[in-house]
């Protein structure tokens, strides 16, 4: 069972955090539109890529030990018998035909590495009206490793931050408004992998559960 990534998900209202000037900061006016414009957290182990879009936020989750297929060891255990030949090839200065005597006994089993693959995706439709949205910023401060997003919109100050805690071992999503009562949203946990169901567990707790794919050839897939 790869998948259970443990979320923390905290939805308060109270006053957006202070502006504090800072000096290492990653910033961007504008949501990500590609994983490589994501403000990425990480602790590790767990990882959220925040893509910062107000309406339709999303965070991209990865956790270590997610892979493709299942465990398995590489060591290519018949090569012992093969290396005082190929020294010998390579002592004689035949590169190309030491290369070629090495791959084909001594390459790992399976050859290829298997993938890393995603945790899922956090999802959060927050409800946005359609009045214009102002003072759009968010930013990874490079020194305390939380992301801040803010923006205005209908005289209200929204601020989302997220932190991946090693301690602790969650990813922290916190929400915040500068008025009680104004802020509105769904949560749900989404993966693209095999098998994936979730589940409202409890009031306030949601759960996902999924597959994994085979890896390159080798190992078969594990759920
Ligand atoms: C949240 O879900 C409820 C029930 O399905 C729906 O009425 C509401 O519009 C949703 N809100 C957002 C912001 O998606
Ligand atoms: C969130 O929004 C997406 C796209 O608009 C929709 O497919 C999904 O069902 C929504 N989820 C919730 C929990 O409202
Ligand atoms: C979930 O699993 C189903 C069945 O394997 C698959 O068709 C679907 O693409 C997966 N992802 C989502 C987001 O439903």
């Amino acid at each position: 069972m790869p998948v259970v990534p443990l979320l923390c998900l905290a939805a308060l209202v109270g006053s957006a955090a202070r502006a504090t000037a800072q000096e290492h900061l990653l910033w961007f006016q504008q949501p990500a539109t590609t994983l490589i414009e994501t403000i990425m957290l990480g602790n590790g182990r767990l990882g959220a890529a925040h893509f910062g879009v107000v309406g339709n936020e999303r965070f991209a989750l990865n956790e270590d030990s997610i892979w493709a297929g299942s465990p398995y060891d590489p060591a290519n255990t018949g090569c012992s018998a093969f290396l005082g030949q190929a020294r010998e090839i390579v002592n004689g200065g035949s590169w190309q035909e030491a290369q070629q005597f090495l791959n084909a006994h001594c390459m790992g089993t399976p050859e290829s590495q298997a993938a890393y693959q995603t945790a899922g995706s956090l999802l959060l439709n927050v409800s946005v009206s359609a009045n214009s949205i102002t003072n759009y910023r968010r930013q990874l401060d490079l020194n305390t490793a939380v992301m801040t997003m803010a923006y205005t919109q209908d005289d209200v100050d929204y601020t989302r931050e997220a932190f991946v805690s090693f301690p602790a071992q969650v990813i922290v999503v916190h929400l915040s408004a500068s008025q009680p009562g104004r802020h509105f949203l769904n949560a749900s946990l989404i993966s693209p992998m095999p098998n994936n169901v979730t589940r409202a567990t409890a009031n306030n707790i949601i759960s996902l559960t999924a597959g994994n794919s085979p890896g390159g050839g080798g190992p078969s897939p594990q759920t």
